[in-house]
């Protein structure tokens, strides 16, 4: 088989880029090691920066984003028994979009199968081969068989546990890491949200978020001890505790029921360089991550989906070889400013338990500062509704 890009991941990034490269007549062969409902299963982060949604739309999968998604203008900030708002709309002219990851990735894997796309699931022992040369290709199998894709590209668009990444070789790649000493234990309910708009909260008993699907689909996480596990905390124990951390006008006007999904996810910031080697560039996951208190998993996925498209389409329509070879570059500058504003807005919000008093008086004051002054609450909407591409 041949084609000009394959395209290893069937995740948001691999899905946006194949739909991307599809609308300007660019043909991709996804390779998908789950199956589509598990894909689809997993539960995300629903906050989309602008830049997602215009890409969305010049993909022409936007109509349902568009149409059911819940503009928001600002978030609110809770600290201790201090609210503050941060209004988005009024620093930048833009909102952020609520909007749950997994219809979003639905959405894309719908556009494609009408498309006819070429989508391989359930595929085993993906291997990179040449990529550094002239003649890349990759091998799988499915069904015990083994196939070979000839291809002029390949994006690994595999998430942080894939081939990709681990396919440049060590003495090339520079890898930069920093684990959280905290978890987010979430809960998504068939609620009404406590309040129309997100909360971010930093109270004495450690960090709270206050989020949403729909009018009826709440999700919920506080932070907890990375030592926790889903079978230690019951509804019951999870409501006390979101209430015991939020400010009483929303802890006394809190809807609660049954969690119809209950996870704990551990934080981390991640990112290897380069993003690229030879004919193999890394996307989303693969090459960066982020703590998700700044949503900026799946934006910062779609800026290297947008360098990448571009490159492509450079190459292909006009014969340029400019994008593909600034793309690491490109791509880089833009995760790092991510990483940034995810681990600020993290360490601003979280009680580390290491924490000493002066590290307090510093969280203490830096939230003050954001609260009273109008310059700094700017550079935080602009960061959090994103930056430009
Ligand atoms: N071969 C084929 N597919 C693979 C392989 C492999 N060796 N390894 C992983 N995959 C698939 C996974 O099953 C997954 O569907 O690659 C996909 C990677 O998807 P994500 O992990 O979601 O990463 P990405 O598409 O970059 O999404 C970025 O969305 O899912 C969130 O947390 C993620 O916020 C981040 C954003
Ligand atoms: C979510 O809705 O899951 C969500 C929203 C905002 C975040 C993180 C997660 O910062």
């Amino acid at each position: 088989m041949k084609t000009q890009v394959v395209i290893i991941g069937g995740g948001p990034s691999g899905l946006l880029l194949s739909q991307l490269l599809h609308v300007n007549g660019i043909h991709s062969v996804i390779l998908e090691r789950k199956t589509k409902d598990y894909v689809l299963g997993r539960i995300r982060a629903g906050v989309l920066e602008q830049g997602l949604v215009d890409l969305m739309q010049r993909a022409g999968v936007s109509d349902r984003l568009m149409a059911e998604g819940d503009f928001h203008d600002g978030t609110v900030i809770a600290f201790e028994d201090q609210t503050f708002r941060v209004d988005f709309t009024r620093h930048t002219g833009k909102p952020v979009v609520v909007y749950g990851q997994t219809e979003l990735t639905r959405d894309l894997y719908d556009a494609r199968e009408k498309a006819g796309a070429d989508i391989i699931y359930n595929v085993e022992n993906v291997e990179i081969h040449d990529a550094d040369g002239d003649t890349p290709s990759v091998t799988y199998q499915t069904k015990g068989n083994s196939h070979r894709i000839a291809c002029d590209f390949i994006a690994g668009c595999d998430g942080f546990h894939g081939v990709s990444r681990r396919t440049i070789p060590q003495n090339v790649r520079n890898e930069f890491e920093k684990v959280y000493p905290f978890g987010w234990l979430g809960v998504l309910s068939q609620t009404p949200p406590v309040h129309p708009e997100l909360i971010y909260s930093n109270s004495r008993r450690g960090f709270a978020l206050c989020s949403m699907r729909n009018a009826n689909l709440s999700r919920y996480y506080i932070q907890c001890p990375i030592t926790d596990a889903v079978g230690d905390w019951s509804d019951t124990a999870f409501w006390t505790e979101l209430k015991r951390r939020l400010p009483a006008p929303f802890a006394d006007t809190l809807v609660t029921g049954p969690s119809i999904e209950k996870s704990i996810a551990s934080l981390r910031s991640f990112v290897t360089e380069p993003m690229s080697w030879g004919r193999l560039f890394l996307c989303g996951d693969a090459a960066h991550i982020v703590p998700p208190t700044g949503a900026k998993g799946l934006n910062t996925a779609a800026s290297d989906v947008h360098y990448l498209y571009s490159a492509l389409c450079d190459h292909y329509l006009n014969n340029s070889s400019h994008g593909i070879d600034t793309y690491s570059e490109k791509a880089l500058s833009r995760v790092w400013k991510a990483e940034r504003f995810s681990w600020w807005f993290s360490t601003l919000m979280h009680r580390d338990p290491n924490q000493t008093p002066f590290d307090l008086k510093m969280q203490q004051a830096e939230l003050a500062f954001l609260r009273d002054d109008d310059m700094v609450q700017a550079v935080m909407a602009q960061n959090y509704v994103g930056l430009p591409y």
